[in-house]
């Protein structure tokens, strides 16, 4: 269960990577756990200067864990483990870049929107499924995306649930960058080593100018996930989850 989530430092980097191919890199609650206790640890390491998220070929990831949504659904437990993740990427104290090839579904897409540098490759789509799964948008991308695509843009993305090309995401300011999967990975630890290279305390105040007001995140992503918590038990997000578990039980 454990190496879903591969940590690894190089030097002052920490790496994040998502490695659970066989589901697409689906996020379940201890791998969000995993990925929490990594950003928060490493915020508090001097040693480590920036995080970088990457997953597997072809697959950044495929979103939360249907799996575990269907037993919010139906009743069941869904713990605090997502709620800890959006804090610790809404209140990381450190750059973080992401390398992302492929698929980047929900959370896939929106945790890159809590990145100061995105890369991807030209077979990434990005898109977030949330309102035809009954759901609504979370980890504050009804914040963030507004103020990155403007209000059109972040409705295609996030009400229409629209793919964005690695191409379109790049034109509409959503990533910085995208490159051949082969240089995917070389690319990110370029970028992450340049940041490690720069002063800092002022790259810290400089970032934390960038990110204020913090608490009008944290404020939106408790709203969202008042909202996400009730959708999460509607008949129509209940539909939509067995429909996807079924189609796969049934082939
Ligand atoms: N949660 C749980 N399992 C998932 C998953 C998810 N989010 N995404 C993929 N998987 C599983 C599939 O059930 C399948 O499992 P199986 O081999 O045991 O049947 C395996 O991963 C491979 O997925 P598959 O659908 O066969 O791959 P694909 O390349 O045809 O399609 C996706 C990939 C991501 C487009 C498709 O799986 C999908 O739409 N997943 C749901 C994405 C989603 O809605 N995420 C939540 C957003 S809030």
């Amino acid at each position: 269960m454990t190496d879903h989530i591969l940590v690894e430092r190089q030097g002052a980097v920490q790496i994040i990577r998502i490695n659970r191919p066989d589901k697409k890199n689906a996020l379940t609650r201890a791998m969000y756990a995993k990925m929490s206790a990594a950003l928060t640890e490493g915020d508090a390491d001097p040693a480590v200067r920036v995080h970088v998220f990457l997953g597997v070929p072809g697959a950044f990831s495929s979103g939360n864990d249907l799996a575990d949504f269907l037993v919010i659904a139906t009743g069941g437990e869904g713990g605090n483990e997502v709620w800890d993740f959006l804090m610790a990427l809404a209140r990381s104290q450190k750059p973080m870049v992401s390398g992302v090839d492929g698929i980047a579904v929900g959370i896939g897409t929106t945790l890159n929107l809590h990145c100061d540098l995105t890369f991807a490759t030209p077979r990434t789509l990005f898109r977030t499924p949330f309102v035809d799964l009954g759901l609504v948008p979370e980890a504050g991308s009804s914040l963030i995306a507004p103020q990155l695509l403007g209000r059109q843009g972040a409705f295609a993305l996030l009400g229409l649930g629209e793919g964005f090309s690695a191409e379109r995401a790049k034109a509409a300011g959503m990533i910085y960058d995208v490159v051949a999967e082969d240089a995917l990975e070389s690319t990110v630890l370029a970028a992450a080593d340049s940041i490690v290279a720069k002063p800092p305390q002022a790259l810290k105040i400089a970032r934390d100018l960038m990110r204020e007001p913090r608490e009008a995140l944290v404020a939106r992503i408790k709203v969202e996930s008042e909202h996400f918590r009730e959708r999460l038990t509607s008949e129509e997000a209940r539909a939509a989850l067995t429909a996807f578990m079924t189609r796969k039980k049934a082939s």
